[in-house]
């Protein structure tokens, strides 16, 4: 498998709708990475890893844990790392932060949530050696301050705003961005005012690629299923089942096996 540049991506703007999808360590990122174009160690991390109700927790240390993992599992793969929440408040923090993920990880690229009032702290990193994947739209790390998850693109005030987010952030030299929880129509409207790439989640399809969770698509997380998942497994039931089974043969002694004996 080639791995996908900076070059390649935008590239693939009207040509290919991008493939992503998170991971978290180098078992899944293994079994991603010959479907995907780009895996990215989202902050979801914090929720379907860590265990915790959101993801403002997640700190560096545990992205560059994460990432380094991925990026052991995933060798030819683009990587992305979610830079969290609180680590990009201001321009120095944020390269000082983002220069830490790329000594420390194999990573390809940093992503920051925001659109006009992140813009110049995105083209302060990019203009200092750092790729940056902008992400608009529903932004997980404000979940607190907006009270919830916000579907964007309800208005028109909200469309235009979006708009200019997606222009800001590709002025400032990022190469891709992510747009989650955007009305679909809006959303198009969006990918069309920029020649960047738009990767939605919750966006639609008339953007330029899609990214999920993997522990969503593949149904492993129970607790809950946002109306733009598709599960491509029933990973939850078939595992649990695997492990009931497990539980059963060795109660009743039919596990191990003289195949499975020295
Ligand atoms: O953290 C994450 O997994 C993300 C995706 C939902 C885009 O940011
Ligand atoms: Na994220």
């Amino acid at each position: 498998k080639k791995k996908m540049t900076i070059t390649s991506i935008k590239k693939s703007k009207g040509n290919k709708p991008l493939v992503m999808v998170t991971a978290y360590d180098a078992l899944f990122a293994r079994l991603i990475e010959p479907s995907a174009d780009i895996i990215l160690v989202g902050d979801s991390l914090n929720m379907s890893f860590a265990g915790k109700s959101d993801t403002l927790s997640a700190t560096l240390e545990q992205m560059i844990y994460h990432t380094n993992a991925v990026c052991m599992g995933a060798e030819n793969s683009f990587v992305i790392c979610d830079m969290p929440f609180g680590t990009y408040v201001n321009k120095d923090d944020a390269l000082k932060n983002a220069i830490r993920v790329f000594q420390e990880t194999n990573a390809d690229s940093v992503k920051i949530e925001g659109g006009v009032d992140k813009a110049e702290i995105v083209k302060h990193l990019t203009s200092n050696g750092i790729a940056v994947c902008g992400h608009i739209g529903l932004l997980p790390q404000a979940f607190r301050s907006e009270g919830g998850y916000k579907i964007k693109g309800k208005t028109e005030e909200e469309k235009l705003s979006l708009i200019e987010d997606a222009k800001a952030i590709e002025k400032a030299g990022a190469f891709c961005i992510v747009i989650e929880g955007v009305k679909a129509d809006v959303a198009k409207e969006v990918a069309k005012s920029v020649d960047i790439p738009l990767i939605g989640i919750g966006a639609g399809v008339n953007v330029d690629g899609q990214v999920l969770v993997f522990s969503d698509m593949l149904g492993l997380f129970e607790e809950f299923t946002p109306k733009f998942v598709k599960k491509y497994l029933n990973g939850s039931t078939l595992v649990k089942d695997a492990i009931k089974n497990y539980k059963q043969e060795v109660e009743t002694g039919a596990f191990p096996q003289d195949i499975h004996t020295y």
